[in-house]
């Protein structure tokens, strides 16, 4: 049984004040809500005042990134125990905007993968192609090639300790999001590759999409068999769309 998961995605976005107003909006929206999981990946500095909001609800919360190493001399760097004492259960790793912007590649990408799982941590490693792959029909060998990143390394074991999610870089920021179609057919080559490897891996894994779901489309979206829930960016932002992401979620409660 995969319980649908709907992850926050704030980015470098927030402040002290609108945290406040927009978490406190997100848990009494969701209170009632009891069939799916739901998650707010913060920014580092808004940790503690996430985890005090946050505790004993139902929302979950983690961080967007993570260094691969446990005490050393990495200036600015976060480590996996930092995160856990601030008491994520979540990390985010591989973003597109990571991969793209701070040169992240499948070898680091990997690395904080296994530093995360090691360190008690759910990662949620994301896996995409860019337009330009698309459209050269390169989706599946690029997505592959990700996937094969953590699942050829650590084995089918190590993934089942994680989430999963297909970011297709062109829906991402966009308002050009993958139909539930597109996003349904790169889910199930996700879930097919894994099976080669383990079949009740592939079987429980969740897989999460994200790009320019909004409240609109998310239904549609979560009705897809191989599609767990969203990764949710600019209407992570947004209590009213957020909460009726999660609300759409519950409503295709659980897949087979
Ligand atoms: P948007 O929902 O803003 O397209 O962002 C998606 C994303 O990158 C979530 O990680």
């Amino acid at each position: 049984m995969r319980r649908k998961l709907v992850v926050g995605n704030w980015k470098m976005n927030g402040s002290i004040a609108k945290n406040k107003a927009l978490l406190d909006n997100v848990i009494s929206g969701v209170q009632h809500l009891r069939d799916s999981d739901y998650v707010v990946c913060v920014p580092y500095p808004y940790l503690a005042q996430v985890q005090s909001l946050a505790q004993g609800s139902n929302v979950a919360w983690g961080a967007q990134n993570l260094c691969a190493n446990e005490n050393a001399a990495l200036t600015g760097a976060v480590s996996p125990h930092m995160l856990v004492d601030y008491g994520c259960s979540y990390v985010i790793v591989g973003h597109s905007e990571r991969r793209m912007q701070s040169h992240e590649t499948d070898d680091t990408a990997a690395a904080r993968f296994n530093a995360a799982v090691s360190g008690g941590l759910t990662p949620i490693f994301c896996m995409g192609e860019s337009k330009e792959e698309r459209e050269s029909d390169w989706t599946e060998y690029v997505v592959g090639r990700q996937l094969d990143s953590i699942l050829r390394r650590f084995g089918a074991d190590m993934v089942a300790k994680a989430v999963l999610a297909y970011e297709p870089l062109w829906a991402v920021g966009t308002d050009n999001p993958a139909t539930p179609e597109q996003a349904q057919q790169v889910h199930k080559f996700i879930r097919n590759r894994i099976a080669r490897c383990d079949k009740v891996v592939a079987k429980n894994v969740r897989i999460l999409y994200g790009g320019s779901i909004q409240p609109a489309n998310a239904a549609a979206l979560f009705a897809m068999p191989d599609i767990d829930g969203g990764l949710v960016g600019r209407c992570s932002l947004d209590a009213k769309a957020f909460v009726d992401i999660c609300r759409a979620a519950d409503q295709y409660a659980i897949a087979a």
